[in-house]
This record gives C-alpha cells, sequence and structure tokens, in this order.
C-alpha cells in the first residue's frame, strides 16, 4: 500500500476512535446528570437537603410508612428520630404519640417512651381505661388499662381438689387442666405446687381491694390489688401459687419457684408481675401470680424476654 493512503487510513482510524471516546463520554455525563436530577427528587435528597444522615434516611425509609415520611419531610430535622425509630418495639402507627409523649417526656428512655406509648400507658394508671377485648380468650389483657365488664363471663369454671389447693380455689377449665397437667409433672420432680388462689368475681375482686385500701391506704392497696374490673383472677385464668410453708415474700428463694421459673412456660403459663417491671404492670412484682395464656403463646412470651403488656401491644394487637 502506498505510504500517502496509509497515512490517511490511520488519520481516518484515529478520528472514529475519538467520536468513539467523546461518545461514550457524553453518554457516561449524560447519565450522572440524570441521575443526580433523579436523585434530587428522591426521598434521599430530601431527608439530606434536612440534614438526616445515611442510617437515619435508611431507618425512615424501612421503618416509616409514605404518610409519616411526608410529616419528616415537612419539618426542621428531629435530631431524636433515629433513637425512636431503631427500638425494637417500634410501631409506626404510634409515630405521632411517641413525638408528643417525648417532647414532654424527654427525661425518660427511648426504650421506655416506646413501651409506654405502646401499652397505652402515658396518662397513668386507670387513668385511661377502655374495655378490652374478651373474644380473644384465652389472650386477653387485663390491667390498669384494659378492663373486664363487670357481667364477664369466664367461662366453665372448675374447682380444685384440695391435692392442689389450700381452701376453695376455681379456675377456668383449660387454665384448670394446664395446672394439673403442670403440678404433676412437678411432683415427679419433687416440687409440690399449692394454689391459693383463682377465680374471682367482680365482687370477691372488690372485696379484696376495698379491704386492703381500708387496712393500708389507697396507694398500697393499689400496688398488691387490682381494683374490680381489672384483676386477671377474674378472667379464670391467674393463679396464685405456693408450696408448703412458704409465704409470698419468700417464695422467690424457693426451689419451687426456679422450678415454675423453668417449666411454666412449656404448660402456658407465665409469671406476669416481674421485678423491676412495676412501672409497665402496674403491680408490686408477684412471683406466685402465674397467668395462663396457652402454651405456644407462653413459649414466645418467655423467649422474647417482655411483660405480657409489650407482647401484647406488638405481637397480638398488632397482627
Ligand atoms: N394481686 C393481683 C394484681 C390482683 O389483685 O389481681
Ligand atoms: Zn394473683
Amino acid at each position: 500500500m502506498p505510504v500517502k493512503k496509509k497515512i490517511k487510513l490511520k488519520k481516518k482510524f484515529k478520528l472514529l476512535l475519538l467520536i468513539i471516546i467523546l461518545g461514550v463520554g457524553a453518554t457516561i455525563i449524560g447519565f450522572k446528570i440524570y441521575n443526580n436530577h433523579m436523585f434530587k427528587q428522591t426521598i434521599d435528597y430530601e431527608l439530606q437537603k434536612i440534614g438526616y444522615e445515611k442510617e437515619t434516611i435508611d431507618l425512615i425509609k424501612t421503618k416509616l410508612k409514605d404518610e409519616n415520611i411526608e410529616k419528616i419531610k415537612n419539618n426542621d430535622k428531629i435530631d431524636y428520630i433515629k433513637d425512636i425509630i431503631k427500638e425494637k418495639y417500634y410501631l409506626d402507627k404510634h409515630f405521632d404519640d411517641y413525638l408528643t409523649f417525648y417532647e414532654n417526656n424527654s427525661k425518660k428512655s427511648f426504650k421506655d417512651i416506646v413501651t409506654l406509648v405502646n401499652i397505652g400507658a402515658t396518662k397513668g394508671f386507670y387513668e385511661d381505661t377502655k374495655e378490652t377485648d374478651t373474644s380473644l380468650k384465652e389472650a386477653i389483657l387485663v390491667n390498669k388499662y384494659n378492663t373486664l365488664p363487670k357481667d364477664y363471663n369466664p367461662g366453665n369454671i372448675k374447682k380444685f381438689s384440695s391435692t392442689y389447693a389450700y381452701g376453695e380455689v376455681s379456675a377456668e377449665e383449660n387454665c384448670y387442666n394446664a395446672f394439673i397437667q403442670m403440678a404433676k409433672s412437678a411432683k415427679k420432680d419433687g416440687i409440690t405446687l399449692i394454689l391459693t388462689s383463682g377465680y374471682r368475681s367482680y365482687e370477691k375482686q372488690k372485696k379484696i381491694y376495698d379491704d386492703m385500701k381500708k387496712q393500708k391506704g389507697q396507694e398500697h392497696a393499689d400496688k398488691y390489688a387490682a381494683r374490680p374490673g381489672s384483676s386477671e383472677h377474674e378472667t379464670g385464668l391467674s393463679l396464685d401459687i405456693l408450696t408448703y410453708n412458704a409465704l409470698t415474700e419468700t417464695f422467690k428463694e424457693t426451689e419451687t419457684y426456679a422450678w415454675l421459673h423453668e417449666h411454666a412456660h412449656e404448660y402456658g403459663f407465665i409469671e406476669r408481675y416481674e421485678e423491676g417491671k412495676e412501672y409497665i404492670t402496674g403491680y408490686s412484682a408477684e412471683s406466685w401470680h402465674y397467668r395462663y395464656i396457652g402454651e405456644e403463646l407462653a413459649k414466645k412470651v418467655k423467649e422474647e424476654g417482655i411483660t405480657y403488656e409489650e407482647y401484647f401491644a406488638f405481637y397480638v394487637q398488632n397482627e
């Protein structure tokens, strides 16, 4: 090939290469501009502009519904928002209530803010009560916020024989059967379970509460006894369990308590009023008070390691 033609071809090749490079470059730049433009329209950009960091933005996007994201977008930066959202039991339906409760109680931990809002305890014991959902049967929640109707029917109530109880003690039949099974298993391990209280009518609970109030005053009574309509004993699903020669005060030190602590959930029972949880349950710890919620639920509550109030708010009511 003549030299001149060779040079011409080389030039053409170089030109083609240049055009390709420029084309690719322009495409990349165009793509970047387009992406940037799209990004500016996204939630990320808007939240970044308000001052939120990536971790918080990701949390907001995964845990909040559009309607609450809109509220965040239309407000100044809320410094503590991440601390609330990252709580394990955060429920987006309570978004507004968490913020309001925190604004008025900023000394409380974020865990407590979420817990107290979830369980409906922001106003104090007995201050914001509603009638509980009685259709839930064994999963029913009865406490200082969720009450029973005066004429609540606990279903079939059965009386325990003196093998299992001191005096007259009865319970709803599923609870009754579960306890007998549990007591028999305990016996095999050399442990004796003795019942001191079970089902109580509204009137009986009223007498217990009123007597205590008369003797020790209202503040004391409210720590140890439920007001009528608010006691789990009225459901027929709660049992007070002790053993030979045991007092309520020292029951926690006994091997019977240790046995129950390890096994009660296998029979559908949970210890209901534990130490350190008084601000949630509303009662001084009662190592002898067990609530029947059925095996499946009891195992889950035990595994989760939270009070029934917390479990109910997050898993039962939220289903
Ligand atoms: N002692 C428990 C809280 C009751 O009265 O139901
Ligand atoms: Zn009790």
